[in-house]
């Protein structure tokens, strides 16, 4: 990468890890603590033990086996209780959200009886106690939830897990351990790119990309953002005969909120998560044929609203993305392969960034806490820098 002395200098540090990721174990089951006030819940021991098997099956991928969180919030615990005070005040609004919104990949999809059952665990799950009437869709309106016991929910009832890919997490996290193993992505190759395309854009193409009609090189299309396409093809008067020429099934299923970024004929698109899992993918632009796919495992972690991905971008012969546990990882444009992570720094120049990294390196406090983490294991391969000179559109010039 050239460097321009004019400009200020942004260093990117990237870190080949083995497979790592930082987590927060102990937050995740530090909140369970016995019952202390009971509220009833206007529901059935019976029922709730019914709800077990439907929250197993239908909601635990998601919401975690002990209702912890996942792609989905936690429904037990303290942010729950919050969430039942300021939303669901009443049982009928807890299930009138479920029945219609969950599980969110599938809305609706359950009996109402089973949406019912469900609800009945999930209160059981959160300090309230069963009774002798059972709820249902009529008369849940009635049963008032605002006394819920914040914080003080239950240990949950034992769950059996949704069946977790093999893939999804190496190892348990000791309950004392904060860094989680998460298994290392899995990269297919479909095929070669089409045409031998070359995918890696430059500089000089992003800065074009306003003038570029044959490629789509950002999400916002060029840096004024503005995702409005020149071409003229389309018309109100053509626009009624355009028909679908492919589809292209990336095997998860949530919201997808990317804007692909296409170049010489590769569409590259990110996924959501779903089951700890996203999906980066190459397409024929063309044809829809998938070219590669690699499979980030996610580490454990809380989202407050959908498992969402905005997408890619692509530069240098990688795709970079960024992804829900708050990592930005780069992979090779051609193949998906590799597993960077990515950390970007401002410097004033090049002696303030080796100055800087030099005394990175040397301090006690980073050096210490490296060989706590690494004690079972180096956590990378190798840490390569190198030096981006910043776009006419950057605040850092
Ligand atoms: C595919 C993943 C997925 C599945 C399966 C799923 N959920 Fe959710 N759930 C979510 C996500 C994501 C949200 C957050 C939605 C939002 O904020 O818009 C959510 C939100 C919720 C909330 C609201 C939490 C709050 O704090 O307000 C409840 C309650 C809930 N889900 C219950 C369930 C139940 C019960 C099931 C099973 C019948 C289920 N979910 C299945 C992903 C899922």
């Amino acid at each position: 990468m050239q460097q321009d002395k004019r400009f200020g200098e942004r260093e990117v540090q990237q870190l080949i890890p083995r497979f790592v990721g930082f987590s927060v174990a102990a937050v995740l089951f530090g909140l369970t603590s016995s019952a202390s006030s009971a509220a009833g819940g206007g529901f059935t021991a019976a029922q709730a033990a019914n709800g077990a098997s439907t929250y197993s099956a239908d909601c635990s991928q998601c919401h975690g086996a002990q209702l912890e969180g996942g792609a989905g919030p936690a429904l037990s615990g303290a942010s729950f209780g919050k969430s039942i005070q300021a939303s669901y005040t009443t049982a009928g609004l807890l299930y009138d959200f479920v029945a219609k919104q969950m599980p969110a990949n599938n809305p609706g999809s359950l009996t109402q009886q089973q949406y019912a059952d469900v609800v009945a665990f999930v209160l059981q799950n959160n300090g309230f106690t069963p009774g002798a009437t059972a709820l249902t869709a009529q008369n849940a309106g009635a049963v008032n939830l605002a006394a819920a016991p914040v914080a003080a929910a239950p240990a949950p009832a034992t769950v059996a897990a949704a069946p977790a890919p093999a893939t999804t997490i190496a190892e348990a996290p000791a309950a004392n351990e904060e860094i989680v193993r998460a298994a290392p992505p899995v990269q297919h190759v479909f095929g070669p790119l089409p045409n031998n395309a070359d995918v890696s854009i430059t500089d000089a193409m992003l800065a074009g990309a306003a003038t570029d009609t044959g490629n789509w090189l950002m999400g916002g299309r060029t840096y004024a953002n503005d995702r409005y396409s020149p071409l003229t093809q389309i018309t109100s008067d053509n626009v009624a005969s355009l028909v679908p020429v492919a589809v292209a099934q990336t095997g998860i299923t949530a919201s997808f909120e990317a804007t692909p970024v296409v170049v010489n004929g590769v569409m590259y698109v990110s996924t959501p998560v779903v089951n700890s899992k996203m999906k980066v993918l190459a397409l024929n632009a063309a044809t829809g044929a998938r070219i590669w796919e690699t499979t980030y495992n996610l580490t454990p972690f809380k989202i407050c609203c959908g498992p969402v991905n905005r997408g890619v971008a692509v530069a240098y012969g990688n795709v970079y993305f960024l992804t829900l546990d708050n990592h930005l990882v780069s992979l090779d444009a051609k193949d998906g392969a590799g597993h960077t992570l990515v950390y970007m720094l401002a410097h004033a120049d090049r002696a303030a960034a080796t100055a800087s990294w030099a005394g990175f390196r040397s301090d006690p406090d980073w050096i210490s806490l490296k060989a706590t983490t690494e004690k079972n294991g180096a956590l990378t391969t190798k840490t390569v820098s190198m030096f981006l000179t910043p776009t006419d559109f950057s605040p850092l010039k």
